[in-house]
C-alpha cells in the first residue's frame, strides 16, 4: 500500500479553490470547491484501502479496521472548507496528515487495537451558512435542525437547497448518537494560528483550552438618499453607527482585556444599495467576539451594542443584534494531552502545551468525548490568509507526531 504524502497532497489541493478576487482559497460548504475537495478526500482515503462514507450531516469519514482492531474508534481529521480568502492549512493540514499518519501505521505493519476513523468535517467555518462547526455540532445534536435547515447563504440559498442539490437528505440531518457513541476519543491535527511555537523552539504543540466566542449580526437600518442632494444635517445614515460599533468593538476589547484576554473583530460588512454617490438605506455587520470565559464575552458584546446603539440613536437609525453562534469555553481533556505528550516524548521531547483563540470541531466534541488537539508551528502566526503556513520541515513533524499519538492511542494488539 502507497504511503501518502502530506506534502504531495497539499500540493495536488492547492489548484482547488483558489481564489483569484481575494487571493488565497475559498472553499465552502457543497459549493464546487467544496465537492472536488470532498472528492479528493474520498479518491485518497480509498486508495490507502479505507472504508469510505459520508453521514447525515455532510461530514465525511474514512474507517481504517483490520482484523482485531475492535470497540470504538480513534478518531481523527479535521475540515476541508475554509474561509473566504483562506490559507492553505486551515484545516486541510489535519485531513491530510491524519491520512498520511494512518498510511504509515499500515505500512510499518501497525496491528491497532481499535479502528482509526477520519474525518472531514463539513462547514467548520460556518462561511456559507454563517454558522461555524455546523458538521460537528449536528451530530452531537448541539444545535436545533430546523434552525439550520432555515440557514440561508449570502445568494439567498437555504441550506435545505443546498444539501438537495447535492443529493443529500436534509430531513435526515441531526444528532447522530451511534457515530458518537463509536468514537473513543478525538483528536485533531491543525496549523498554530497564532505565534507561541515559534519563540519556544517547538514544532509542535498541545492545545489546552479555547477562548468562548461567537458571532453577532447587527442591522442598522437608516434612510437612504443622494450624497450630494442631502443636507448634513437631514440625513440617517447607518454607515455612522457601523462605524461606530467598529470602534466600540476593538475599545470595548481593548479596556477588557487584560485578564479577560478580550477580543472583537468586524470583519464582514454589507452595505445596501452599496452605490458610492448614495447614502446606505441598511448596513449589516457582523461583530466576532471571543475571551476567556464565557461571562467575559457577553459582557463584552453586551458593551458593544449599547455603544452601538448609542450611536443609531444619535442618527435616527434602527437597530437590531441576532446572536449567530455562541462556542462556550473549552477545555481539552488533561489525561488524554498527558498521554499524547507521553507518545511525542521520544522524538519531540516535552511537548509545550498552548491554548488557542480560534474554534475547532475538536472544541464542539470536547464536551462528548475525551478531545485533544496537535498544533504545527506557525513561523508568522497568520492565519485565515493567505498568508498562512509552517515550514516543510514543520509539517512533516506534524505527521510524524500524529503518528506517534494515534499509534500509541490505537495500542499494538
Ligand atoms: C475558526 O477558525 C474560528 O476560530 O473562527
Ligand atoms: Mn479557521
Ligand atoms: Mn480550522
Amino acid at each position: 500500500m502507497p504511503v501518502l504524502d502530506a506534502l504531495e497532497s497539499l500540493a495536488e489541493l492547492a489548484p482547488i479553490g483558489a481564489d483569484d478576487v481575494r487571493g488565497g482559497w475559498s472553499r465552502h460548504l457543497l459549493d464546487d470547491a467544496d465537492r472536488q475537495m470532498r472528492a479528493w478526500f474520498v479518491r485518497a482515503a480509498s486508495s490507502l484501502g479505507l472504508d469510505v462514507e459520508e453521514d447525515a450531516n455532510a461530514n465525511q469519514w474514512a474507517t481504517w479496521a483490520p482484523a482485531g482492531a475492535e470497540g470504538p474508534a480513534v478518531a481523527t481529521g479535521s475540515h476541508l472548507d475554509s474561509v473566504p480568502g483562506g490559507g492553505p492549512l486551515d484545516g486541510p493540514l489535519g485531513v491530510v496528515s491524519a491520512l498520511a499518519a494512518v498510511s504509515r501505521l499500515i505500512a510499518e505493519g501497525h496491528a491497532p487495537a481499535h479502528p482509526i476513523r477520519i474525518a472531514n468535517f463539513a462547514e467548520e467555518e460556518g462561511a456559507r451558512f454563517g454558522v461555524p462547526c455546523l458538521g460537528s455540532q449536528l451530530l452531537a445534536g448541539d444545535i436545533d435542525t430546523d434552525r439550520v435547515r432555515g440557514l440561508t447563504d449570502a445568494s439567498g440559498a437555504t441550506y435545505v437547497d443546498a444539501m438537495t442539490a447535492a443529493g443529500l437528505d436534509p430531513a435526515a440531518i441531526g444528532r447522530d448518537a451511534s457515530r458518537l457513541e463509536d468514537m473513543a476519543l478525538y483528536l485533531e491535527l491543525h496549523v498554530e494560528q497564532g505565534r507561541q511555537l515559534a519563540p519556544l523552539e517547538a514544532p509542535v504543540g498541545i492545545a489546552t483550552s479555547i477562548l468562548a466566542h461567537g458571532r453577532w449580526r447587527v442591522t442598522v437600518t437608516g434612510r437612504g438618499d443622494h450624497a450630494g442632494a442631502t443636507e448634513l444635517d437631514s440625513r440617517r445614515d447607518p454607515m455612522l453607527v457601523a462605524a461606530a460599533t467598529v470602534e466600540a468593538a476593538r475599545g470595548r476589547a481593548l479596556a477588557a482585556a487584560p485578564p479577560t484576554r478580550s477580543r472583537a473583530t468586524v470583519g464582514k460588512l454589507q452595505v445596501v444599495p452599496g452605490g458610492s454617490n448614495a447614502i446606505a438605506s441598511e448596513v449589516r455587520l457582523w461583530i466576532d467576539a471571543r475571551a476567556e470565559h464565557d461571562a467575559d464575552v457577553r459582557v463584552l458584546v453586551a458593551r458593544i451594542v449599547s455603544d452601538a446603539e448609542a450611536a443609531a440613536r444619535a442618527e435616527g437609525c434602527e437597530l437590531t443584534v441576532a446572536e449567530e453562534s455562541f462556542s462556550t469555553r473549552v477545555e481539552f481533556d488533561p489525561e488524554l494531552a498527558d498521554r499524547i505528550g507521553a507518545a511525542l516524548a521520544p522524538t519531540f521531547g516535552e511537548v509545550p502545551r498552548i491554548p488557542t483563540g480560534a474554534g475547532h470541531d475538536a472544541g464542539i466534541l470536547a464536551a462528548h468525548l475525551p478531545t485533544a488537539m496537535l498544533f504545527v508551528r506557525n513561523p508568522d502566526g497568520v492565519s485565515h490568509s493567505p498568508h498562512e503556513g509552517a515550514s516543510d520541515a514543520d509539517i512533516r513533524a506534524g505527521v510524524d507526531a500524529l503518528t506517534d499519538a494515534l499509534r500509541a492511542l490505537t495500542g499494538d494488539r
